[in-house]
């Protein structure tokens, strides 16, 4: 999920849904110390958590759809990588998050997601993927990585569309 953090350079990295802290804790080690680390997360409890345990991060506490005003307010961007643990099916995979995800991002940027195995096959899981792809021009899916619990695969999207007049997104 992090390995799109450069090892150089001084990076802006956002995270999405940061929960717990897992990614953060393992994009705070890459970063070490470069850069900047910006985490929207609804839920106010971890949103003040994440904060306490990462005081070089800054938090918001806010819906992440929001992205490219909240990226604004902070003087943040382009963004070179987004790093997103937002549930996929009930709304990372949703068009208006990929459309601000999209909008915020270099022309060289990075976006990382995971997906459940098991909910892959699903027709509303398969045509989010299909939104993924006509979003950005380039989208690897990597293997199942059986040791998650569930296991998951994680979706790698690179190379942004531009967005038309309207704001969507449009493939070729
Ligand atoms: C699957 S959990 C994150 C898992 C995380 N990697 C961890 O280590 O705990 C999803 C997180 O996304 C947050 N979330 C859900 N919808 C959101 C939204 N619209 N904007 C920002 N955060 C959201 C939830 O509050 C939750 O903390």
């Amino acid at each position: 999920m992090v390995v799109g953090v450069p090892e150089r350079g001084e990076p802006a990295v956002v995270e999405l849904g940061a929960g717990t802290g897992a990614f953060t804790s393992a994009i705070q080690r890459r970063l070490g110390g470069r850069g900047r680390h910006v985490v929207v997360e609804l839920n106010a409890r971890f949103a003040a958590a994440v904060a306490r345990a990462h005081p070089a991060v800054e938090v918001v506490c806010e819906d992440a759809v929001r992205l490219p005003e909240l990226l604004a307010r902070l003087g943040v961007g382009p963004v070179d990588v987004v790093v997103s643990g937002l549930p996929w099916v009930a709304y990372a995979g949703q068009p208006p998050l990929i459309g601000s995800v999209a909008r915020v991002l270099s022309p060289a940027g990075v976006y990382t997601q995971f997906a459940y195995t098991w909910t892959r096959w699903a027709a509303p899981a398969r045509r989010l993927a299909g939104g993924l792809r006509e979003a950005f021009e380039e989208v690897v899916t990597t293997a199942t990585v059986w040791r998650n619990l569930p296991p998951a695969v994680v979706y790698v999207a690179r190379r942004p569309r531009l967005p038309a007049a309207d704001g969507e997104i449009t493939g070729p």
